[in-house]
Protein backbone atom coordinates (compact mmCIF):
# COMPACT_ATOMS: atom_id res chain seq x y z
CA UNK A 1 0.00 0.00 0.00
CA UNK A 2 0.88 3.60 -1.01
CA UNK A 3 -0.22 6.11 1.53
CA UNK A 4 0.08 9.81 1.94
CA UNK A 5 -1.29 10.72 5.34
CA UNK A 6 -2.80 14.57 5.30
CA UNK A 7 -3.46 16.79 8.48
CA UNK A 8 -2.64 20.02 10.32
CA UNK A 9 0.33 19.74 12.81
CA UNK A 10 0.03 18.00 15.71
CA UNK A 11 -3.47 15.86 13.80
CA UNK A 12 -1.46 12.80 14.90
CA UNK A 13 0.43 11.77 11.60
CA UNK A 14 3.46 10.91 13.21
CA UNK A 15 1.63 8.64 16.15
CA UNK A 16 -0.84 7.08 13.62
CA UNK A 17 2.00 5.79 11.22
CA UNK A 18 3.75 4.16 13.93
CA UNK A 19 1.19 2.19 14.20
CA UNK A 20 0.87 1.63 10.49
CA UNK A 21 4.33 0.63 9.68
CA UNK A 22 3.65 -2.39 12.08
CA UNK A 23 0.91 -3.43 10.79
CA UNK A 24 1.20 -3.12 7.27
CA UNK A 25 5.06 -4.03 7.84
CA UNK A 26 5.78 -1.20 5.54
CA UNK A 27 7.92 1.66 6.06
CA UNK A 28 7.10 5.25 7.42
CA UNK A 29 8.97 8.54 5.25
CA UNK A 30 8.47 11.59 7.75
CA UNK A 31 10.21 14.75 5.98
CA UNK A 32 10.06 16.42 9.24
CA UNK A 33 11.96 13.17 10.96
CA UNK A 34 14.33 13.07 7.97
CA UNK A 35 15.02 17.07 8.27
CA UNK A 36 15.86 16.44 12.00
CA UNK A 37 17.97 13.74 11.94
CA UNK A 38 19.91 15.89 9.64
CA UNK A 39 20.33 19.16 12.16
CA UNK A 40 21.29 16.96 14.81
CA UNK A 41 23.88 15.70 12.67
CA UNK A 42 24.99 18.75 11.94
CA UNK A 43 25.03 18.18 7.89
CA UNK A 44 25.08 21.48 5.65
CA UNK A 45 21.32 20.75 4.77
CA UNK A 46 20.38 20.10 8.60
CA UNK A 47 21.78 23.58 9.33
CA UNK A 48 20.20 25.49 6.59
CA UNK A 49 16.77 23.20 7.38
CA UNK A 50 16.98 24.58 10.70
CA UNK A 51 16.92 27.90 10.50
CA UNK A 52 13.64 27.49 8.34
CA UNK A 53 11.90 24.87 10.78
CA UNK A 54 12.58 27.22 14.10
CA UNK A 55 10.56 29.68 11.71
CA UNK A 56 7.86 26.74 10.93
CA UNK A 57 8.14 27.76 7.65
CA UNK A 58 8.88 25.41 4.52
CA UNK A 59 11.77 24.25 3.51
CA UNK A 60 12.61 24.61 -0.34
CA UNK A 61 11.43 22.27 -2.36
CA UNK A 62 13.95 20.78 -4.13
CA UNK A 63 15.89 19.76 -1.26
CA UNK A 64 12.55 17.78 0.27
CA UNK A 65 12.29 16.51 -3.16
CA UNK A 66 15.56 15.28 -3.25
CA UNK A 67 15.06 13.35 0.21
CA UNK A 68 11.96 11.72 -0.51
CA UNK A 69 13.33 10.42 -4.05
CA UNK A 70 16.36 8.96 -2.43
CA UNK A 71 14.29 7.44 0.06
CA UNK A 72 11.94 6.12 -2.42
CA UNK A 73 14.30 4.33 -4.46
CA UNK A 74 15.18 2.02 -1.32
CA UNK A 75 14.68 -1.89 -1.02
CA UNK A 76 12.06 -1.72 1.92
CA UNK A 77 9.52 0.23 0.00
CA UNK A 78 8.82 -1.94 -2.81
CA UNK A 79 6.20 -3.52 -0.83
CA UNK A 80 4.69 0.31 -0.23
CA UNK A 81 5.04 3.24 2.07
CA UNK A 82 3.65 5.77 4.41
CA UNK A 83 4.26 8.54 3.91
CA UNK A 84 3.81 11.56 6.36
CA UNK A 85 4.44 15.32 6.17
CA UNK A 86 4.99 15.28 2.09
CA UNK A 87 3.57 16.11 -0.13
CA UNK A 88 3.73 19.84 1.45
CA UNK A 89 1.86 21.93 -1.19
CA UNK A 90 0.68 21.42 -4.56
CA UNK A 91 4.05 21.93 -6.27
CA UNK A 92 5.51 18.60 -4.16
CA UNK A 93 2.17 16.80 -4.85
CA UNK A 94 2.85 17.06 -8.46
CA UNK A 95 6.18 16.38 -8.34
CA UNK A 96 5.86 13.07 -6.43
CA UNK A 97 2.91 12.25 -8.80
CA UNK A 98 4.98 12.76 -12.02
CA UNK A 99 7.87 10.33 -10.11
CA UNK A 100 5.48 7.72 -9.29
CA UNK A 101 4.07 7.71 -12.64
CA UNK A 102 7.41 7.33 -14.15
CA UNK A 103 7.88 4.25 -11.50
CA UNK A 104 4.82 3.09 -12.45
CA UNK A 105 3.62 2.73 -8.82
CA UNK A 106 0.94 5.18 -8.32
CA UNK A 107 -0.02 6.35 -4.96
CA UNK A 108 -2.96 4.28 -3.59
CA UNK A 109 -4.60 6.27 -0.60
CA UNK A 110 -4.44 9.59 0.71
CA UNK A 111 -5.65 9.69 3.98
CA UNK A 112 -6.64 13.24 5.76
CA UNK A 113 -6.64 13.26 9.91
CA UNK A 114 -8.74 15.98 10.62
CA UNK A 115 -8.36 17.88 14.46
CA UNK A 116 -9.77 21.16 15.18
CA UNK A 117 -7.27 24.13 15.47
CA UNK A 118 -8.13 24.58 19.23
CA UNK A 119 -6.73 21.05 19.99
CA UNK A 120 -3.90 20.96 17.70
CA UNK A 121 -2.15 23.70 20.22
CA UNK A 122 -2.48 21.55 23.48
CA UNK A 123 -0.93 18.48 21.15
CA UNK A 124 1.99 20.25 20.38
CA UNK A 125 2.90 22.02 23.47
CA UNK A 126 2.63 18.96 25.24
CA UNK A 127 4.23 16.74 23.21
CA UNK A 128 7.54 15.07 23.82
CA UNK A 129 9.33 12.40 21.97
CA UNK A 130 12.16 9.44 21.96
CA UNK A 131 15.27 10.98 21.36
CA UNK A 132 16.04 6.97 20.13
CA UNK A 133 13.41 5.49 18.80
CA UNK A 134 10.99 9.12 18.16
CA UNK A 135 8.10 7.21 19.99
CA UNK A 136 5.83 10.42 20.68
CA UNK A 137 4.20 10.78 24.15
CA UNK A 138 2.06 14.18 25.69
CA UNK A 139 2.43 15.82 29.06
CA UNK A 140 -1.44 16.02 28.84
CA UNK A 141 -2.69 13.09 27.26
CA UNK A 142 -0.24 9.90 27.64
CA UNK A 143 2.71 10.35 30.00
CA UNK A 144 5.48 8.37 29.56
CA UNK A 145 5.85 5.80 33.33
CA UNK A 146 8.63 7.48 34.17
CA UNK A 147 9.42 11.28 33.56
CA UNK A 148 11.57 12.17 30.45
CA UNK A 149 12.44 8.35 30.14
CA UNK A 150 10.92 6.63 26.89
CA UNK A 151 8.73 3.61 27.71
CA UNK A 152 9.18 1.43 24.64
CA UNK A 153 13.27 1.87 24.83
CA UNK A 154 14.13 3.80 27.99
CA UNK A 155 15.57 6.82 25.75
CA UNK A 156 15.53 10.21 26.84
CA UNK A 157 12.38 12.25 26.06
CA UNK A 158 12.92 15.90 24.55
CA UNK A 159 10.70 18.61 22.93
CA UNK A 160 10.97 19.67 19.56
CA UNK A 161 12.22 23.21 19.13
CA UNK A 162 9.59 23.86 17.06
CA UNK A 163 6.77 23.35 19.66
CA UNK A 164 7.04 26.78 20.84
CA UNK A 165 3.90 28.71 21.09
CA UNK A 166 4.61 31.32 18.41
CA UNK A 167 6.50 28.67 16.07
CA UNK A 168 3.57 26.75 16.09
CA UNK A 169 0.92 29.79 15.34
CA UNK A 170 3.03 30.23 12.20
CA UNK A 171 3.00 26.56 11.60
CA UNK A 172 -0.73 26.36 11.42
CA UNK A 173 -1.05 29.52 9.09
CA UNK A 174 1.56 27.81 6.80
CA UNK A 175 -0.68 24.66 6.87
CA UNK A 176 -3.97 26.36 5.70
CA UNK A 177 -2.47 28.32 3.01
CA UNK A 178 0.22 25.52 1.52
CA UNK A 179 -0.77 22.16 2.43
CA UNK A 180 -4.57 22.01 2.98
CA UNK A 181 -5.29 22.76 -0.36
CA UNK A 182 -3.65 19.06 -1.23
CA UNK A 183 -7.64 17.75 0.64
CA UNK A 184 -9.42 19.23 -2.96
CA UNK A 185 -6.16 17.78 -4.59
CA UNK A 186 -6.61 14.37 -3.84
CA UNK A 187 -10.40 14.60 -3.46
CA UNK A 188 -10.43 15.37 -7.60
CA UNK A 189 -7.98 12.61 -8.15
CA UNK A 190 -10.48 9.94 -6.26
CA UNK A 191 -8.16 8.42 -4.02
CA UNK A 192 -9.15 11.27 -0.49
CA UNK A 193 -10.59 9.35 2.49
CA UNK A 194 -10.54 11.38 5.79
CA UNK A 195 -10.83 10.27 9.53
CA UNK A 196 -12.13 12.32 12.37
CA UNK A 197 -8.61 12.59 14.31
CA UNK A 198 -10.27 12.92 17.49
CA UNK A 199 -10.89 10.27 20.52
CA UNK A 200 -8.17 7.76 21.64
CA UNK A 201 -5.34 6.90 19.80
CA UNK A 202 -6.42 3.59 19.21
CA UNK A 203 -10.13 4.10 18.12
CA UNK A 204 -8.80 6.34 15.51
CA UNK A 205 -6.25 3.84 14.07
CA UNK A 206 -9.03 0.88 14.54
CA UNK A 207 -10.96 3.52 11.92
CA UNK A 208 -8.57 4.32 9.64
CA UNK A 209 -7.67 0.56 9.42
CA UNK A 210 -11.44 -0.23 8.65
CA UNK A 211 -11.37 2.64 5.74
CA UNK A 212 -7.94 1.02 4.59
CA UNK A 213 -9.87 -2.71 4.49
CA UNK A 214 -7.63 -3.93 7.03
P1 LIG B 1 6.80 17.70 10.55
O1 LIG B 1 7.75 16.96 11.39
O2 LIG B 1 6.15 17.03 9.41
O3 LIG B 1 5.73 18.38 11.50
P2 LIG B 1 4.20 18.73 11.32
O4 LIG B 1 3.55 18.55 10.01
O5 LIG B 1 4.11 20.11 11.87
O6 LIG B 1 3.44 17.69 12.10
P3 LIG B 1 3.77 17.19 13.53
O7 LIG B 1 4.85 16.18 13.47
O8 LIG B 1 3.97 18.37 14.43
O9 LIG B 1 2.37 16.55 13.92
P4 LIG B 1 1.80 15.07 13.72
O10 LIG B 1 0.56 15.17 12.88
O11 LIG B 1 2.85 14.11 13.27
O12 LIG B 1 1.33 14.78 15.20
P5 LIG B 1 1.91 13.73 16.27
O13 LIG B 1 1.56 12.35 15.86
O14 LIG B 1 3.32 14.03 16.60
O15 LIG B 1 7.54 18.99 9.95
C1 LIG B 1 8.34 19.83 10.74
C2 LIG B 1 8.98 20.91 9.87
O16 LIG B 1 9.86 20.29 8.90
C3 LIG B 1 8.01 21.75 9.02
O17 LIG B 1 7.50 22.83 9.76
C4 LIG B 1 8.93 22.17 7.88
O18 LIG B 1 9.77 23.24 8.25
C5 LIG B 1 9.79 20.94 7.65
N1 LIG B 1 9.21 20.02 6.66
C6 LIG B 1 8.80 18.74 6.87
N2 LIG B 1 8.32 18.19 5.75
C7 LIG B 1 8.43 19.15 4.80
C8 LIG B 1 8.07 19.20 3.43
N3 LIG B 1 7.50 18.15 2.79
N4 LIG B 1 8.33 20.34 2.74
C9 LIG B 1 8.90 21.40 3.34
N5 LIG B 1 9.24 21.43 4.64
C10 LIG B 1 9.01 20.31 5.36
O19 LIG B 1 0.99 14.12 17.53
C11 LIG B 1 1.15 15.35 18.20
C12 LIG B 1 0.92 15.17 19.69
O20 LIG B 1 -0.43 14.81 19.91
C13 LIG B 1 1.77 14.05 20.33
O21 LIG B 1 2.16 14.44 21.62
C14 LIG B 1 0.79 12.85 20.41
O22 LIG B 1 1.11 12.00 21.50
C15 LIG B 1 -0.53 13.57 20.62
N6 LIG B 1 -1.66 12.84 20.06
C16 LIG B 1 -1.71 12.16 18.89
N7 LIG B 1 -2.94 11.61 18.71
C17 LIG B 1 -3.68 11.99 19.80
C18 LIG B 1 -5.03 11.75 20.19
N8 LIG B 1 -5.87 11.03 19.44
N9 LIG B 1 -5.46 12.29 21.36
C19 LIG B 1 -4.61 13.04 22.16
N10 LIG B 1 -3.32 13.28 21.82
C20 LIG B 1 -2.87 12.77 20.66
MG1 LIG C 1 4.92 14.24 12.83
Amino acid sequence: MRLVLLGAPGAGKGTQAKKLIEKYGIPQISTGDILRKAVADGTPLGKEAKIIMDKGELVTDSIVIGLVKERLAQDDCKKGYILDGFPRNTSQAETLDKVLSEMKSPLDVALSVDVDKDDLMKRLTGRRTCKSCQQMYNIYFSQAKKDGVCDKCGGDLFQRDDDKEATIKNRLDVYEKATAPLIDYYGKKGILKSVKGVGSIDEIFNKICSMLGA
